[in-house]
Order: structure tokens, then sequence, then C-alpha cells
């Protein structure tokens, strides 16, 4: 480990765009389809790392949907949200806000209860062990209807207590913001917070339909607003976070190259990104990982790497108390680190 690999591991920061089902390793598909008697196509650990090859974004979530499927009880939840907490512990991560596809499993008769009440309890296990707090977002999947986001968002009436925000997630071309605008209104009127995949592949113009007509606290990537200088420098003007994620541009495809990666094109144009590791167990790596990755491929020096650990918290969902206490512990670390 270089030095620069090693301030950045002990960095505070925080984790706001990660989708629990995407941090299932494939050990633990092996374990779970056990425990379930479930058949998986694939023969060893090994097979399923090699069939991770992806092309583009749906490449990658046919694959993802299909390997959700060993995930049956409340159980498996707390383990698979357990197993991520464990895994980010080392990476200094002190905060998490996690996306759950709820109709991911609720459409394969996977009760709603079970599914939060797992994640929930593996969320107050990882408190509780490692000190990190957490949040959930509910994402809803884009390529199903908006009358099923509505069914899903009663479905969590129970539960809107617990849950900090909505999402919108899945394939994005073809499924504009748009077309959830009504379901999104709802759920800003229930008090949930609001974020949005948008300019992953998309073009700008879902950027703009996520500003204007969901009215996203948050956009998840965004790459693509680059394209669009009026609206690089609206989002700059209005502090806007986007949560980007260099390993998953890399193997989706977004960009060729991690030396291509825009993460420092976007701070100095004044972009508040953060950096974030989207479906860890598919894209090879957890969030220090894409950290390391993109500051070798980008040469970042310490100064953007601290900024980016600094957006991560004022960009998060916590009160305005918590992530004054963060940054000041992120201070001291820097100057401790000299
Ligand atoms: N679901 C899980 N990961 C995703 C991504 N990167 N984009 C859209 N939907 C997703
Ligand atoms: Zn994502």
């Amino acid at each position: 480990m270089t030095d620069l690999d090693s301030f950045i591991t002990g960095l505070p920061k925080a984790e706001l765009h990660l989708h629990i089902e995407g941090s299932l390793e494939p050990e633990l598909m092996f374990e779970l389809a056990k425990r379930n008697g479930i058949d998986i196509p694939y023969a060893s650990v090994e097979d399923v790392r090699a069939a991770y090859a992806f092309s583009n974004l749906q490449d990658f979530l046919d694959i993802y949907y299909a390997g959700a499927n060993v995930l049956r009880t409340r159980q498996d939840f707390h383990d698979l949200a357990a197993a991520y907490f464990d895994r980010i512990a080392a990476d200094g991560v002190v905060h998490a806000e996690i996306m759950f596809d709820p109709q991911t499993h609720t459409d394969r008769g996977i009760p709603f209860a079970d599914v939060i009440e797992g994640l929930l309890s593996g969320m107050a296990e990882a408190e509780a062990k490692h000190g990190i707090t957490s949040k959930l977002i509910l994402s809803f999947l884009r390529h199903l209807s908006e009358e099923a986001a509505f069914d899903t968002l009663a479905m969590a009436e129970p539960w809107l207590d617990q849950i900090e925000a909505v999402g919108l997630d899945s394939s994005e071309v073809g499924h504009p913001p748009v077309k959830f605008a009504q379901v999104f209104e709802a759920a800003h009127a229930k008090g949930l917070k609001i974020t949005a995949h948008a300019g992953e592949e998309g073009p700008p113009e879902y950027v703009y339909q996520a500003l204007d007509l969901l009215h996203v606290d948050r956009i998840d990537h965004g790459n693509r607003s680059l394209e669009d200088p009026d609206l690089v420098a609206r989002l700059a003007a209005m502090g806007m976070t986007l949560t980007v994620c260099p390993l998953s541009n890399l193997k989706l495809c977004v960009v060729d190259d991690l030396a291509d990666h825009p993460v420092d094109r976007m701070l100095a144009l004044g972009l508040k990104a953060t950096v974030n590791s989207d479906d860890p167990a598919y894209f090879g790596g957890y969030i220090g990982d894409n950290f390391r990755a993109v500051a070798k491929a980008r040469g970042l020096d310490r100064e953007a790497i601290v900024t980016l650990a600094r957006n991560s918290f004022t960009g998060s969902f916590l009160p305005p108390k918590a992530i004054a206490e963060h940054l000041e512990k992120l201070d001291a670390y820097v100057e401790a680190q000299g």
C-alpha cells in the first residue's frame, strides 16, 4: 500500500450510492443457495466471477436480478447487510445510505416485511458492532410501471419512519424520470427525500427531468450532465450532490478507461461529486477500492480526496449537527496525517 492508499483507507467517509443486492458476494450466493435449496447456474465461485463481464447496464442487470433470487428469508437479508457493513468497516466508512429494490423480491413472493426487517436488523447490528450509522433508500425499478411503484410505496407505509428516501434505478434509457413524476410527488408528500439515477446511460435531458419533475435531493451518477454546460452550471450553483461510482462506470462501459474518468473534472467544474461503489460484489471493489483506483488512475492529490470525502458528509441525509461532527473528525484525521 502506498502512503496515499493508507491515507484513503483511514479517511472517514460516507457511502451514498450502494445497492445492497449488489453487495451479494459469490461466496454468500452459494451459501444462501444451499441454505434455501436453490439451484444456481454456476459450478463455482470462480465461475460466477467469470460471468461478471458486462458491456452495458442491461447486461449487468440481467445477472444482478438473477443473483438476487437466492435471497429468500429475513435472515438472508440480515446476513447480506451484515456482510456489507463488516466489509466497509475496514474502509473507514462511518455512515452509509443504502438502496434496496423491494420489487425484485416482492415480485417473487417474498414479503416486504421480511426484506426490510432483515435489512434493518443488519443495520442495527452494524451500528452496535462497528459504530457505523445508516439509512435506507427504497428504490423503484424504472423498467416497471409507475402503478407498480405506487403499490410498493403503499407496502412500505408501516415502515416510513425507518425509510429516509426513495430512489429510481434499473434500466435507464427508455424509462425517463417523467414516467415516475406522480409517485415521487406522493413520496415527497410523505416526508421522504428523493434521489434518482440519472445520466448514467441516459442523456442530460433525464437529469433535467430528475431536477424539475422529481425534485431530487441528490443525483445518482450524473456523468452525462457533463455534455451540457448549462446543466453543469445549474448543478454547481445549486450544490447538487452527484454520487459517482468509478469502478461501476468502468465495468458498465460508461468510461472506456479509468484514466478517462471525469471525477476530478467534475470537481474542477464546481460539481459536488462523491465516490461510491454502486454494486461492489459485481464491479470489483468496495468504496475504498473505488477511491484508491480512481486516485491512482487520475493522479488525484490529497486535497481532491479530502474534498470527495467531505462531500460524502455534506451530501448525506444526516442532520446538520451530525454532519458537523463528522467533518470535525475528518479534519482531525487530515491534520493528524500531516
Ligand atoms: N441497479 C443496481 N445498480 C444499478 C446501476 N448502476 N444503475 C441502475 N440501476 C442499478
Ligand atoms: Zn446505482
